[in-house]
């Protein structure tokens, strides 16, 4: 059973320095050792910054294949789209060679998609060298939310599918509903290195009630379910 290992910043840049360091020279080591990077990033508006330091980067970007953790199963045109936050703030620059593995693809709701977003997720590069997780003020992680149709099987210890359809209800937006395309904790243990990236006093205090006491919560099954420790990177 992995655990948490807390890495603490004073600063957000300090933090994202560290990270695009480390990062980056986990790309590199894994490139050189078997050709290929693979990497699953989270998307919301914390990894921005380490985005847009890893994007100027000189690393061997045709050589780091880069996938989505999760997505909002909107358009890529519409604000809120992961696939477009990380054309807009990654994939620019040097990083722009690198080939990317979107989520969203025109086939209805994630429940019927699911079969085709594996299928493009199972020709990856796995086993993913890293993956970049963020944290949500519910507790959930990627897009695992409490209570969600689709989580048990997205959490499922024995399953077989790399990517899951959620539905769900955000808390944080009373009762709007949220359709969403997630890894799941299969894919997820796949990671040789699992990266928690947090910003603000409050989603510490959640990811400490969730490690402590609120085990239910989807951050504390996935962190619970890996075989690999989460390294958490945590500035005010
Ligand atoms: C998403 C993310 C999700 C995110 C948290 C935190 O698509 O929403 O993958 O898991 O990490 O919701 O989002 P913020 O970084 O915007 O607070």
């Amino acid at each position: 059973m992995a655990k948490a290992v807390w890495h603490g910043f004073d600063t957000r840049a300090d933090m994202v320095r560290a990270l695009a360091d480390k990062t980056g020279t986990a790309l590199e080591a894994a490139v050189a050792a078997r050709g290929v990077a693979s990497w699953a990033v989270s998307g919301g508006s914390t990894p921005k910054p380490l985005f847009a330091a890893l994007a100027a980067a000189p690393l061997p970007w045709p050589h780091i294949q880069v996938a989505l953790v999760d997505e909002r199963w909107v358009p890529r045109s519409h604000p809120s789209s992961n696939e477009a936050l990380v054309w807009s703030d990654l994939l620019r620059g040097a990083a722009s060679g690198a080939p990317f593995q979107a989520m969203k693809t025109a086939h209805g709701d994630p429940f019927t998609a699911a079969p085709a977003v594996n299928a493009h997720y199972s020709a990856l590069p796995l086993p993913f060298d890293m993956v970049l997780l963020g944290l949500g003020p519910d507790g959930h992680t990627a897009s695992l939310f409490p209570a969600a149709a689709g989580l048990e099987a997205a959490l499922d210890p024995a399953g077989v599918a790399l990517c899951a359809p959620i539905r769900a209800v955000q808390s944080n937006v009373t009762g709007q509903e949220t359709l969403r395309m997630t890894l799941t904790l299969t894919a997820l243990k796949t990671a040789r290195a699992v990266t928690l990236m947090i910003t603000g006093p409050d989603k510490k205090a959640v990811l400490q009630r969730a490690l402590d006491t609120d085990t239910h919560l989807p951050v504390a099954r996935v962190v619970r379910g890996l075989d690999t420790d989460v390294q958490i990177y945590w500035a005010p």
